[in-house]
C-alpha cells in the first residue's frame, strides 16, 4: 500500500453548495443563526491558531497537557493500530498520541480543508516514514466510510468541537461514530468542562480583539463566497454565557439598523439595530452528561482524563 493516499468525498462544489444553504436558512429565520463551520477559512484557521496562542483561552493547551500525560495510558487502553482524527487541522496535539502508538498502522486524517491534510501528512511521514496516512477530505459530521485498515481503530474527537454541536446533532453525530466502531474500537473525545463564568467569557472575549476579528470573519467569508455587502465595522463581538444550556455564545451585534444585500443568493436581510447574528454554540460539559450522551449513542464510559486543574477532559469510550 502507498504510504500517503488522499480521498476526496466531498465534491469540490459541495461546500458552495453547503454554505448556499446554511446562509439562507440561517438568515431568513428569527434570531439569526450562522454555523460555525464556515469560519474556517484560510484566514479564520489562521486567526484560531492564534486564539490558541492566548492567554485566556485556556482550552487548547489544557487538552495538550491531558495529551501529554496520559498518551501512553490512551495507547495502552485502545491498543490502536488505526487512528482516525475527526476534524484533525494541523496534527500537532496528535503527535503526543502518535508517538504513543508505535504499533500504529494507519493514520486517517479527516478535514475539510485539504491543505491542511497535505501539510499534516507530509510532516507527519518525515517522521514516521512506515506509518500509513490515508487523509479524507470529508466533512466528520456526515457518516464516513472509512478506508479498509487493521483494527482496533480509535477514532479521535479533540479540541472541544462537539461542543459546536446541538444537543440533537450531538446526539445524531454520536450514533454516527458508534454505528462505524466494531468491537474493541474506541472513541477519544476532547470536552471543555463546566467552570466559572468568567474565565468562560474570558475565553471567548480577548482584550486583544482576536476572537473578535475570528468571529467576523465569518462576514468576509459570505461576503467573498455569496456576493454579500457586510460590513464588519456595523457588528460588534459578543459573547455570553448562557446557564441553563450550559454553553457560551457567540454573537455579532448590528450597532445601528441596516440591510445587507447577499447577490448569490438575491436576497436582502435586514437588521435592527441591537440585533444580534448566532454564530456559535460552545458547550461546557459535566462528567455525568458526557457518560450520558455516550450511553443514548451505545458507547461505554471507560476512562476520564482531565487536566490538573479540571478544565478539560479527555475520555475513552467503546462500544458497548
Ligand atoms: C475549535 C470549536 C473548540 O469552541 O472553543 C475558539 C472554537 N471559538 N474561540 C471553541 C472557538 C471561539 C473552539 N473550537
Amino acid at each position: 500500500m502507498s504510504p500517503f493516499l488522499l480521498t476526496r468525498t466531498l465534491p469540490v462544489d459541495a461546500t458552495d453548495a453547503a454554505l448556499r444553504a446554511d446562509v439562507l436558512e440561517g438568515l431568513t429565520r428569527q434570531p439569526k443563526t450562522l454555523p460555525p463551520k464556515w469560519f474556517y477559512d484560510a484566514h479564520g484557521s489562521d486567526l484560531f491558531e492564534e486564539i490558541t496562542r492566548l492567554d485566556a483561552y485556556y482550552p487548547t493547551r489544557a487538552e495538550r497537557e491531558i495529551l501529554i500525560a496520559r498518551a501512553g495510558e490512551i495507547a495502552a487502553a485502545s491498543g490502536a493500530r488505526t487512528l482516525i482524527e475527526l476534524g484533525s487541522g494541523s496534527s500537532e496535539k496528535t503527535r503526543h498520541l502518535l508517538d504513543a502508538l508505535p504499533a500504529l498502522h494507519t493514520y486517517v486524517p479527516v478535514d475539510v480543508s485539504e491543505s491542511a491534510l497535505t501539510a499534516a501528512a507530509g510532516a507527519l511521514l518525515a517522521e514516521r516514514p512506515g506509518l500509513s496516512v490515508h487523509a479524507l477530505i470529508a466533512d466528520f459530521t456526515r457518516p464516513l466510510e472509512l478506508p479498509d485498515s487493521p483494527g482496533p481503530r480509535l477514532v479521535a474527537f479533540l479540541g472541544g468541537t462537539l461542543g459546536n454541536l446541538l444537543p440533537h446533532e450531538r446526539a445524531d453525530f454520536l450514533r454516527s461514530v458508534r454505528a462505524g466502531l466494531a468491537p474493541g474500537d474506541g472513541l477519544l473525545l476532547g470536552t471543555d468542562l463546566v467552570k466559572d463564568e468568567a474565565t468562560l467569557v474570558a475565553a471567548y472575549d480577548d482584550p486583544a480583539g482576536v476572537t473578535a476579528a475570528f468571529n467576523r470573519n465569518v462576514l468576509t467569508v459570505v461576503d467573498r463566497e455569496l456576493g454579500a455587502d457586510f460590513q464588519l465595522g456595523d457588528f460588534e463581538h459578543v459573547a455570553v454565557w448562557d446557564p441553563d444550556n450550559e454553553w457560551i455564545e457567540m454573537r455579532l451585534r448590528a450597532r445601528r439598523a441596516l440591510s445587507v444585500k447577499i447577490r448569490e443568493l438575491d436576497l436582502v436581510v435586514s437588521f435592527e439595530e441591537g440585533e444580534e447574528l448566532r454564530t456559535e454554540i460552545s458547550a461546557k460539559f459535566r462528567e455525568e452528561g458526557v457518560r450520558d450522551e455516550l450511553a443514548a449513542a451505545g458507547l461505554r464510559l471507560e476512562r476520564w482524563w482531565t487536566d490538573t486543574r479540571g478544565r478539560f477532559a479527555l475520555s475513552l469510550a467503546t462500544a458497548g
